[in-house]
């Protein structure tokens, strides 16, 4: 079929004058989706197979439009009996069709085809006009990432709506530049869309300096997410054992406890008097009353007041035997409250924030021109993540309920597999719970997830097949590669054969936010942006001595203090070299800040409750006082000895 006579029907469609149109190939055979043709010696003679590689669109003019095909993958033709070879075939992707319409004239890409191509027929490139056909589609709120590779004239861009409208994921090997798009297409909103409410879960403190002065860096240390604040299953599983039948018990207690300590608490505000001049046993004949206030309510409870409920409710009972539960968790909360990694729930007890101001820092309302929050979870226990991350999506969407979808968020999960996990038998299953509930009712609501991850085969599965739009790159593991395939819309899944081949910065895009799969060159993320992960620089560390002394006080004081920031001052973007003054002072901070001592005999003891290096100095010192007057005087040297003592429990 000559294209002669399709050129008046397709007239919007005219090829650029540099352009020069090459026949790749013939049709041979021919089934709903896919089409083979046998390539053109001619176009083998002439070194332009690049025009058919893997990923390139190629179109067949058909009687009534264009039929628009991708090049899947490509392989030797059979040999004959003489055994020559019989050219190149190359297996194509049937996409969708450009059409002119009859009355209106115009001229449009649309997905799925209604004219199949047949045998014989001719498959040619795709012009620059016609690429920009397909991949522009005027009117509608798009975002620039990059070119396409087939053409880097052509910009390759992204429907807003439909990106956050319905999830998307990142996936892709180490290395191969997740992260990086994670920067650029994050900017790329927000440049165009300034009073957005973004979270980015960032368990390696990467995006410091992403997003300039655009973000609110939350870390470990300026972190406020209150107990009072968490619904009743995730206080249970920060507070309750994990062995099933002793956390039954301990979950009985709290239901009580806690119930009581909230309305202790709303009693005192309304009476204007502080907490412990409300009756208990007032709040006890309330408790049967029907309020405003559940168990789940965000309503405020001091962590005192819990301890003291469980001290009267032991006091109750009748038989000792069964006071284990409650001395469990009276130990559970103490050592919670002694470990300084936790402070971010225990911290401002005698006047907690409003609920407000707690949601809004971390929702960006008001936004105040930073339109998204960096939630650095790197000095947050690993067990403590399940906890933060649950609360904060479960925040999300509370938030996007209650303001009936007029507050769309987006929560970015940075690593998700580590938190989101496949295999339920690792935990995390309270965020595991809300984020399957994001990820299948979130839309309705205005809460969007974006899913990033290296293991697609570790994530939960039904988390990652909610994504309608899928950006991957470089993916070396066939595991990982079938369960993107699974997730992948709309038959697209042949293309993912070239994903190992992907060069870092290079991605194909799947999905509802793209006309067609596309392959792209990503934009080139400046230096100054780019999400701090880069590769430890071996052959440049090992040819000189860097473990000074000074670098290694402060490795073993941010071991010691479980953070990157002993200090409490905001983690510097680049290692700087720690002066001994700096340590000390980080080191004094440190005592200030320090927790009261556990109870004694506490069964769970932190690696920070170790003696500080001041307390070990302070101790030498009063040893040797203590030596010293054990020979002057015996009764003195046994003052010093006490104080000794005392100063090792408190540990200083
Ligand atoms: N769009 C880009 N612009 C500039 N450089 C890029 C881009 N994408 C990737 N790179 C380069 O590749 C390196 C690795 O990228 P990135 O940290 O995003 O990988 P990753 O897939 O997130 O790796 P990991 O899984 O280990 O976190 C970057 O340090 C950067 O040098
Ligand atoms: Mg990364």
């Amino acid at each position: 079929m000559s294209t002669t006579n399709q050129a008046g029907r397709l007239a919007a469609v005219k090829p650029q004058a540099a352009f020069k149109q090459v026949e790749i190939g013939r049709i041979r055979n021919v089934g709903s989706s896919v089409a083979t043709i046998s390539i053109n010696k001619s176009v083998i003679r002439n070194n332009q197979l690049q025009l058919a590689q893997i990923g390139t669109i190629l179109k067949i003019v058909t009687s009534k439009s264009i039929v628009v095909a991708m090049v899947g993958s490509l392989k030797i033709g059979s040999e004959d009996e003489e055994g020559m070879s019989d050219g190149c075939l190359a297996q194509l992707n049937i996409m969708g069709e450009i059409t002119t319409n009859e009355t209106t004239r115009e001229t449009k890409f649309f997905r799925g085809v209604r004219s199949f191509p047949v045998l014989g027929e001719a498959v040619y490139n795709m012009s620059p006009a016609e690429l920009t056909l397909i991949f522009n589609r005027e009117g509608e709120a798009c975002i620039e990432v990059g070119r396409l590779q087939q053409d880097n004239s052509i910009i390759a861009k992204v429907r807003v709506d439909d990106l956050l409208s319905k999830h998307f994921a990142i996936i892709g090997s180490t290395g191969s530049g997740k992260s990086c798009t994670v920067a650029l297409v994050l900017q790329a909103i927000l440049n165009e869309n300034p009073m957005g409410h973004v979270v980015l879960f960032d368990p390696h403190n990467e995006y410091s300096r992403s997003f300039g002065n655009r973000a609110e860096a939350i870390d470990q240390d300026s972190l406020d997410l209150p107990l009072w604040i968490f619904d009743f299953v995730e206080t249970c599983e920060l507070l309750c054992s994990e062995i099933e039948d002793q956390a039954r018990e301990e979950t009985e207690i709290l239901h009580d406890v806690l119930l009581k300590a909230k309305r202790l608490y709303d009693r005192s505000v309304q009476n204007g008097e502080i907490s412990s001049q409300v009756k208990l046993d007032d709040v006890e004949a309330e408790l049967h009353r029907s309020t405003h206030i559940t168990l789940d309510s965000p309503v405020p409870y001091r962590i005192r007041d819990v301890a003291k409920l469980i001290d009267h409710d032991m006091g109750k009972l009748e038989n000792s035997s069964n006071l284990a539960p409650y001395k469990r968790l009276k130990r559970r909360i103490a050592s919670l409250i002694a470990d300084p990694r936790y402070q971010f729930v225990f911290k401002n007890q005698a006047s907690p924030r409003p609920i407000e101001e707690i949601v809004g820092r971390i929702f960006r309302l008001p936004v105040n021109g930073k339109p998204i929050s960096c939630l650095d979870f790197s000095g947050i226990p690993s067990e403590a993540l399940n906890i933060v991350v649950s609360v904060v999506s479960r925040l999300a969407f509370e938030l996007a309920t209650w303001s009936e979808r007029k507050l769309p968020i987006l929560l970015v999960c940075e690593e998700a597999h580590r938190y989101i996990p496949r295999d339920k038998s690792l935990g995390f299953n309270s965020t595991r719970k809300i984020i399957s509930r994001i990820a299948k009712e979130g839309r309705k609501y205005g809460v969007s997830l974006a899913i990033v991850s290296q293991r697609p085969s570790e994530l939960e599965p039904s988390t990652l097949s909610q994504c309608s739009t899928i950006f991957s790159m470089r993916l070396s593991n066939e595991l990982d590669q079938n369960f993107v395939r699974a997730a992948v819309p709309d038959g697209a899944a042949e293309l993912l054969s070239f994903l190992p081949s992907l060069g870092t910065a290079e991605t194909m895009v799947f999905g509802e936010s793209v006309n067609l799969p596309m392959r792209v060159i990503l934009n080139n993320l400046p230096a100054e942006y780019r999400p701090h992960s880069s590769s430890a620089k071996f052959t440049d560390l090992w040819k000189r001595d860097v473990a000074t002394p000074q670098l290694m006080e402060k490795v073993f004081e941010r071991w010691r203090a479980r953070s990157l920031n002993p200090g409490g001052q905001s983690a510097p973007s680049v290692p700087v070299t720690p002066t001994v003054q700096d340590t000390r002072a980080a080191l004094r901070n440190r005592v200030a800040r320090a927790p009261a001592a556990p109870p004694h005999g506490s069964a769970m003891r932190s690696g920070s409750e170790q003696p500080s290096e001041l307390a070990l100095q302070v101790r030498q010192r009063l040893q040797a006082k203590a030596a010293a007057a054990a020979q002057e005087r015996p009764q003195a040297a046994s003052a010093v000895k006490s104080m000794l003592n005392s100063a090792f429990h408190k540990n200083i």
